[in-house]
């Protein structure tokens, strides 16, 4: 079943908790919620406030993607601000494995034990999650380079999430496939046939006036 996570870095911060309402209103499964450090990536963002805020606001899965270097210090703070799933990106990580381990020992505010996930830049190999695969729930593959909202989509990224989803099935892995950037009414089709079950989609939610047309499209658009 295809979960469609609209990233709030595109919504009105003016209006956070009607945002989120209106999200899950309109067929959401997950929040995406994009931090950034501002040395990672050219951009800051938020940070675990702003989870904890998401918690009180709404029962979506809150989904959090780090784009920030060293994130095992941050990792505790995540967990404590109520993070359902934690993403760090391969490229921050010097060792990976004990990141991974640590997300899976990690359990929120309301005591679930957290869904580890590693994202991949568009010029990272799938090698870097290789000997992680395993142990992880998701995997992201960004199909921007991240650090901003709005985007167009990489094309070569579909021939990588086609890969992955052969390297997952080969490996007997119960890891889904998670794809970032340009994710619109115009691409989705594509990122969903080639294995993709988690979409993060920013811009093309929150800069249209009906969340509920929009979200319904995309739907349809990966089941045709
Ligand atoms: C980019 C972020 C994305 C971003 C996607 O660095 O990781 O989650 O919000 O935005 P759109 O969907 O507008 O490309
Ligand atoms: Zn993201």
């Amino acid at each position: 079943m295809a979960i469609i996570a609209p990233s709030i870095l595109s919504a009105d911060f003016t209006k956070l908790g009607k945002e989120l309402k209106d999200i899950d209103d309109a067929g959401a499964k997950w929040v995406h919620i994009d931090v950034m450090d501002g040395q990672f990536v050219p951009n800051i963002s938020y940070g675990p406030i702003i989870v904890e805020a998401c918690s009180r606001a709404t029962d979506l899965l809150l989904d959090v993607h780090l784009m920030i270097e060293r994130p095992d210090q941050m990792i505790p703070a995540f967990a404590k601000a109520g993070a359902d799933l934690i993403c760090v990106h391969a490229e921050a990580c010097t060792h990976l494995h004990r990141t991974v381990q640590l997300i899976k020992q990690s359990k929120n505010d309301k005591k679930n034990p957290i869904k580890a996930g590693v994202a991949l830049n568009p010029g990272t190999p799938l090698s870097a999650i290789e000997w992680v695969l395993d142990s992880l729930d998701f995997v992201l593959i960004m199909s921007v380079n991240p650090g901003f909202g709005g985007q167009s989509f990489i094309p070569s990224t579909l021939e990588k999430i086609r890969t992955l989803d052969q390297m997952i099935k080969e490996r007997n892995s119960r890891a889904i496939i998670q794809v970032d950037g340009g994710v619109a009414p115009d691409t989705i089709f594509d990122v969903a046939k080639v294995g993709t079950e988690s979409f993060v989609a920013g811009s093309a939610i929150f800069n249209t006036p009906d969340y509920t047309a929009t979200i319904q499209g995309m739907l349809e658009k990966i089941n045709q």
